[in-house]
Formats: C-alpha cells, structure tokens, sequence
C-alpha cells in the first residue's frame, strides 16, 4: 500500500469504535441473508410434502429475515458513511489549515485551480474510497466465506465445477475499468479545463467584447465542449458493453448449475429445494465479485488522489516561527534592514545588500524605476519571505525570533490592487478586527473619507458588495481598504502604490484618508507620484537592487542624479 493511502486510513482510524460496528453490522446483515435460501429449501419440501402451516411459518420467517437483513444494510451503509465523511472532514481541515500557513513562495508555483481541485474533488475521491474499501471488502470476504460453507455443505463437487465461473466476473469488471478508466480521466480533466476557460471567458467577456475577438475565444470554449462530446459517446459505448457482458455469464453460469444441479436431482443425488438453495447461493456470489472488480480501479484512483492531497500536506513551510519565538506585545516601530540580499530564483538577487534603517515614527518613501524590487522589499517586513542574507529588525529584534501573527499584526499594508471580499462593507472593513464594533466602524470610514458614501445607501454598512451587490469605484475601494486598515491600528504601515490606479481627483481625496492614516506610525511609502512622495520626511533612491541616493525630495532634486531622472519620468507619463 502506498504511504499516501496509509495516511488515509490514519484518518479512519480515529473512528476505530464506528468502524468496528459498521463491520458488524454489515457481517450480521449478511449472516441473517444467508439463512433465506435454506428457508427457501425449507419452503420447497413443506410445498412438496403438502404441509401448508409449515409453509406459511417457514414464509414468515423469510419475511422477517429479509426485514432483518435489509435494516443491518441499511445500518451498516450509514455508518461506513460517518466513518468516511468524518474521516474526509479531518483531512480537509488539516489541508485548509496547512495550505493557510504554507508561504507566499508556494503560491507562486502552484496555480490556485489546482489546489482547489485538491480540496475538492480529489477529498471527493477520497472519500468515496474509503467508503466504498470497507463495504465492498468487508461484504466479499463474508459472502464469498459464508456463500462458500453452504455451497460446500450442500454438495463439494458441484461447488467446485460452478466455482470456475466466477473469476469470469471479476476478470471482466477489471478489464471493463482498464477500458473505461483513461476515458473518465480524460473526460474529467477535459471537464476541470473547460471549466477554467468557460470561468476566464466570462469574467473576461466585457474585454473581450470590446476588442471584438470573442468569437476566436469562445472556439476554444467550444472545441472543449466537443470534446467532452466525444469522450461522453466513447464511454457509453464501451459501458454498455460491460452489463450484457456481465448478465450473460451471471445467466450463462446459473444454467450451467441448474443442468447439473438438475442432473443430480433426477439421478436421486439431491432434492430440488437442494438445487434451489444452490442456486441462490451461487446467485450471492456474483455482486462481491463484481465489487471485488471496480474495487481495483478505485484503489488506483484513490492512490493518485491521496499523492496529490498529502504532497501539499507533507510541504513544509518555509517561513516558520521559529520554537521559542517570542511574543511580540508593544512596539515602537523601529525598522532596520541590515546587509538584506534577496531574490525569487536561485543565482537572480532582486535586493543586494540592502542597509536602511527607519526610526519610529518616521515616514521613508522607497522609489525606483519599475520592477525595481520595491514591492520586493515591502513583502520582507512581514516575513512573506525570508531574506536570503543578512537580517531584518524591529526594535533592534530579528524579525525571524518573534511570534508571525504578532509581527504581521502590527503591520498594516495598503496594496495598489484592493481585494474584497463578496459580503457586507462592514464584513469588508472589519475583517482584520472581527470584534469592532459599529461606532468603530463608522469613525475609520469617516477617517477614510467613506463613511458619507456608505451611508448614503439604503442599507448603509450592510450593504453587499461583489458579484451579487453593488460595484464600487476603484477610489471607493480604496477607501474601504483604508478603513480596515485604520481600524486594526498597526504600528507599522506599508502602502505600496495605493493610489496608482486613481486620477488625480480621486488622489487628492485618498490622499487626505492617508495622511490621518499615517500618524503616529512608521510608515514605508512606495510610489510613483510625487504627491505621495512629497508626504515622507526621507526618501530611498533604489537601483540595481541597490541604494543610490538618499534624502529629502528638494535635496535629492538638486542632485540632479537618479532621483531627478526618475521625477522627470513621472511628470512626463
Ligand atoms: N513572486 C515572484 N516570483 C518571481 N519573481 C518575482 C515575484 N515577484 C516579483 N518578481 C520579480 O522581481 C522583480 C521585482 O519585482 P517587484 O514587484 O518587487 O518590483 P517593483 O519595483 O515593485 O515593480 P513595480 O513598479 O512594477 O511595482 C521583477 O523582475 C519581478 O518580475
Ligand atoms: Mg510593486
């Protein structure tokens, strides 16, 4: 067994009590349906020797057992379903909570489709295995075991001839999945792709539109629909094979009984409720052996899924608190970067070097040209990536000795794009302090310069926004991502290029949300418009990973160097 699957079946284990009862529930279930043929005997020879009571008794206990039989099923299937929902449900926690804290550097390989494939349908695949391993395995080896000891006892030679038939069964359930297993792979990744593609088409489709092209793009769309078409029609045909197969040698294999079975009764061998109850028996085989079939091919699917799902699980964090990191309570906000070298491949620094150090309180913009690595630097504060060389502080403490959710609480940032979430305004602006309360609420979007706009509607702070709500401005989303900010209080603010995606109208507005923003805080400001730059008390001039100048806007302007040719870029776009 693979390691994967033993991982899986750690999970079942936790349910050690439920599953034991499942097994025997589903044990005694097939025990008691085992008595029904011999009844049935019964029955026959009270027919043959004209006893109507005895047929009648012997017909109620029939019911009853069948009854008995049918509710043990019922009882067992449910169980096997907790077992296995339970277990899936440990395993999707585990997964969400190991995919919360895998770092940004794992986000930047993986597509996020993927990984949502993970904790969807493979967890799906999973679960349907468990299930279906402890039912199908636990309800052949007792009906094969308890069918082969009544067969046994009613006549070995007979069993052991009709014996030969039934690997048939299960020989062709497995060529049957050979068959029909690469369709269904194919048809369900034709299917995840078209899902993507119909998902970026839609999204897009107002792009699209307006460029004229949405005719070539919807072909792609459309030659995966036909696809899926075609892999649909080659299933069929190849599944409809498989239940005449199947039907026939069940029916085939039946006749061959009766001809011998009949045989011996007509030589005086065996009565006829003999060869009924033969027949019945033999008749119980069949199912486990078909399940024994599917059972291999699920096996080979749960083995790909249970890789993928405990390949993420097993990736360690590269960013880790470290075991004796230390809580992080009041802080000044003191940052220092000292020698800091860092990149994202191997051999390509983006930062070199770096030597910086911002006093509390103080407001340093970071400028430089574009893809200078400037968001690079804001992402190493709060440890979204750990830097290769040297070291970062807060207070004179490496940032790598104290607690992460500590550090990052104390930092806001405020992105160029602002991400929201589909939910209330008040869900939105409060998300990084789930406690605020209303007043709260309403005084940081007045801070922000919302709080007239969001009151303004009908259903002011409850307001839904997102697919199914209203759509906002960027300005007015910007505003919103000030509120939350305001509202957790960091110590520390990093706003990387918030208002890049504005006009000049709109800016001044963020700008005045800002500046309140930035009081009493240390504050990191990376930008390209001089308005913004102009609010920091120091400016860092960055180039080739390095810093070239430093100094206040007029200092550096006089300079002349690569600050000035940087302004001039600005004005100019
Ligand atoms: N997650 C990542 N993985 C690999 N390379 C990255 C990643 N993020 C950024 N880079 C690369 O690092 C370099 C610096 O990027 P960064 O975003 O820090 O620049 P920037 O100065 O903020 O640029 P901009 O002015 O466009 O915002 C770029 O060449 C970019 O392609
Ligand atoms: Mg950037």
């Amino acid at each position: 067994m693979s390691s994967q699957l033993r991982e899986v079946f750690k999970y079942v284990l936790r349910n050690r009590k439920l599953f034991t009862l499942g097994v025997a529930t589903r044990f005694l279930s097939i025990l008691l349906g085992m008595f029904i043929p011999m009844l049935i005997k019964n029955a026959i020879q009270s027919i043959m020797l004209l006893e109507s009571s005895k047929l009648t008794e012997t017909a109620l206990w029939i019911v009853l057992l069948m009854f008995a039989e049918g509710f043990l099923f019922f009882v067992s299937r449910y169980i096997f379903e907790m077992v296995s929902q339970r277990s899936v449900y440990h395993m999707r926690l585990d997964l969400y909570r190991h995919l919360h804290d895998l770092s940004y550097s794992f986000y930047d390989r993986v597509d996020t489709g993927e990984i949502l494939v993970r904790v969807t349908s493979d967890m799906d695949t999973i679960n349907r295995f468990i299930r279906f391993f402890f039912m199908s395995l636990s309800t052949a080896s007792f009906s094969i075991g308890i069918a082969l000891y009544f067969l046994l006892s009613i006549d070995v030679q007979l069993t052991l001839i009709t014996l030969i038939i039934l690997p048939l069964i299960f020989i062709t359930v497995v060529i049957y999945t050979r068959l029909t297993d690469p369709i269904l792979r194919r048809r369900w990744e034709t299917l995840s792709g078209l899902n993507t593609s119909i998902e970026e088409y839609i999204s897009g489709i107002k792009v699209l539109k307006a460029m004229g092209i949405e005719d070539y793009v919807a072909g792609f769309v459309k030659n995966s629909i036909y696809r899926l078409f075609s892999l649909n029609i080659k299933f069929a045909k190849r599944s409809s094979i498989m239940r005449p197969t199947l039907g026939l040698y069940t029916q085939m294999s039946q006749l061959i009984v009766l001809f011998l079975g009949g045989l011996l009764a007509i030589n005086g061998v065996r009565n006829v409720g003999d060869i009924v109850a033969f027949l019945l028996y033999f008749g119980r085989l069949t199912w486990p052996m078909v399940m024994l079939g599917f059972f291999l091919s699920m096996y080979q699917r749960a083995k790909i899924s249970s890789t993928k799902v405990f390949e993420v699980m097993y990736l360690e964090p590269e960013i880790k608190e470290s075991k004796d990191a230390m809580p992080l309570k009041t802080v000044r906000g003191e940052i220092e970067f000292r020698n800091v070298t860092f990149g994202y491949e191997k051999g390509k620094p983006i930062v070199k070097s770096l030597s910086f150090k911002i006093a509390p309180g103080e407001k340093v913009a970071i400028v430089g040209g574009i893809a200078s690595g400037k968001s690079t630097i804001l992402k190493l504060i709060p440890r979204f990536y750990d830097p290769w060389e040297g070291e970062i502080l807060l207070d004179g403490i490496d940032i790598r000795r104290v607690r992460l959710n500590d550090l990052r609480s104390k930092i806001g940032i405020v992105h160029q794009d602002v991400i929201l979430f589909s939910g209330s305004i008040r869900d939105n602006i409060s998300y990084g302090k789930p406690s605020a309360k209303l007043p709260e609420i309403r005084r940081a979007s007045e801070v922000a310069g919302i709080r007239e706009f969001i009151e303004s509607l009908p259903k002011k702070y409850n307001t839904i926004i997102g697919e199914r709500g209203i759509t906002l401005s960027a300005g007015q989303r910007q505003r919103i991502s000030i509120a939350r900010t305001i509202l957790t209080d960091p110590k520390i603010l990093i706003l990387d290029d918030p208002t890049s995606n504005l006009d000049s109208e709109t800016e001044e507005r963020i700008l005045k949300a800002l500046k309140k923003l930035m009081e009493n805080r240390t504050v990191i400001i990376v930008s390209q418009r001089p308005s913004m730059i102009r609010m920091a008390d120091r400016i860092l001039v960055l180039k080739n990973g390095r810093i070239v100048e430093e100094g206040t806007h007029e200092e550096l302007l006089s300079k002349r160097g690569e600050y000035f040719r940087l302004f001039q870029s600005w004005r100019e776009s």
